[in-house]
């Protein structure tokens, strides 16, 4: 057996790998690497490229379920983008905490940057805070509002907040969100609110990928923006696209795409079961699954699902965001602060949180993981949440397509 590379992960026989990394074989005077990786084939489009050892890659949603306990990490060998995760992984995170990037500050955006920025760096793990915004005069608007949060002499060091530039950006953050928008639809339309915003956000998506690719990104991407999980499947696909419109697999890594849109799908479902006197068994017991869209699925008991309860929750989670434009306003506090602001410091510490992930091709929510990559975690539960999950996951890949067109690159 031989070890390639000297830092706290090292690669196992594979010297082919570690010739494209420039890892020479383990020095003896080494300690034990706290990573190993062995190499493994699969489908760059259905399986997460480097995988810790807890997840199978070749799960679909029974990752929700159960989990794997390999003895190694693995990597896809023969994918041209692994390589630049790889040199990643290798690299310890900063114990000042990381840099996150943070492009549309508008509604959402900014009101999730106000709270982090409100967070004390010890507690989120973000030292710095760098917004992007197309709009100058709104950019200088929130470089102003967010610099000058502060408490008197709290002793409690908080982000810092500076602006930046689109082809800066990925130069200097560890974590990209993506928040920006072209237009959220005005109260009073009878569209799909979300799904209508795909083809105008998949196109800033885009240029924000462009400048991603320039600057070889091996951070984490979370898209914020709607539709979230198309937008992760786009943002996955488009990286993707050589010279002829196929699959390179140089982009970015499946694993490293992350939704946060559940947060407030899950809030919504609380606020029903409060009044409904249930709260703390659903705390306690339940979980949402599925897209930041319609097709929400929130049970009150993974163990023991009440049909009825469950369809309450699954009802308050869709309908929560038209109740509040019923009202006469945009929704956008509660699903900034639960989606982002509250998800993401639980994320990039390693907590549970929900996200969505990719799972076999498509991104799915659903309680997950960051360990390097955003993975399902799994939980115990009946086999009609499991059936349900999966039913809708072929549901979902069945619409991938009429989302997304006909795509060479697509796994469906
Ligand atoms: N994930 C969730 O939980 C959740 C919940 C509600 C809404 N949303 C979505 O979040 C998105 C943002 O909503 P909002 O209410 O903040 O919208 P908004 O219109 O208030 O803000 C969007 C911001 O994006 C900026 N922008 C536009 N084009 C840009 C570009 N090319 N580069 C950088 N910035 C650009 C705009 O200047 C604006 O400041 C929408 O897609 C909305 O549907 C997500």
């Amino acid at each position: 057996m031989t070890l390639y590379g000297d830092g706290r992960a090292a690669i196992q026989d594979d010297a082919e790998m570690a010739g494209r990394l420039k890892w020479a074989t383990r020095r003896r005077s080494r300690p034990e690497p706290k990573i190993v990786l062995v190499p493994r084939e699969g489908d760059p489009r259905r399986e997460p490229w480097v995988c810790p050892p807890r997840i199978d890659p070749a799960a679909g949603v029974e990752a929700f379920r159960r989990g794997a306990r390999r003895k190694h990490w693995s990597y896809l060998s023969g994918v041209p983008g692994v390589p630049r995760y790889l040199a990643r992984l290798a690299v310890p995170p900063d114990p000042r905490g990381v840099r996150v990037g943070l492009a549309g500050v508008g509604r959402v955006g900014g009101t999730a940057a106000a709270v982090l920025t409100a967070t004390p760096v010890e507690r989120s793990g973000i030292r710095e805070l760098l917004i992007y915004d197309v709009d100058g005069a709104n950019l200088e608007r929130w470089q102003h509002e967010l610099g000058s949060i502060a408490g008197f002499r709290s002793g409690v060091e908080l982000p810092r907040v500076r602006p930046t530039a689109l082809n800066q950006v990925f130069h200097q953050c560890d974590v990209f969100v993506f928040a920006a928008t072209v237009d959220v639809p005005a109260l009073g339309t009878r569209e799909d609110v979300r799904m209508v915003q795909f083809a105008p956000n998949r196109a800033i998506l885009r240029s924000c990928l462009a400048q991603a690719r320039a600057a070889d990104f091996a951070g984490l991407f979370l898209v914020v923006s709607d539709p979230v999980d198309w937008l992760c499947l786009a943002a996955f696909l488009d990286s993707q696209a050589d010279a002829a419109g196929g699959f390179s697999g140089a982009g970015l890594a499946p694993e490293r795409i992350a939704g946060i849109g559940l947060g407030v799908m899950w809030g919504r479902a609380l606020m029903a079961a409060r009044r409904e006197g249930f709260e703390n068994e659903v705390a306690g017991a339940g979980a949402a699954f599925g897209p930041h869209g319609k097709d929400v699925l929130v049970f009150d008991d993974l163990r023991h699902p009440s049909p009825v309860r469950s369809e309450l929750l699954s009802h308050a989670a869709r309908e929560g965001n038209m109740i509040v434009r019923h009202l006469g306003f945009l929704p956008y506090v509660a699903p900034a602060v639960s989606s982002v602001a509250l998800a993401l410091p639980r994320l990039l510490a390693g907590e549970e949180v929900l996200s969505s992930t990719f799972v076999r091709g498509l991104w799915f929510g659903g309680p997950s993981r960051y360990d390097f990559g955003v993975h399902p975690s799994p939980h115990p539960m009946a086999a009609e949440v499991e059936t349900q999950l999966a039913a809708l996951h072929a549901r979902l890949a069945r619409q991938s397509v009429a989302t997304l067109g006909p795509d060479p690159k697509s796994p469906f």
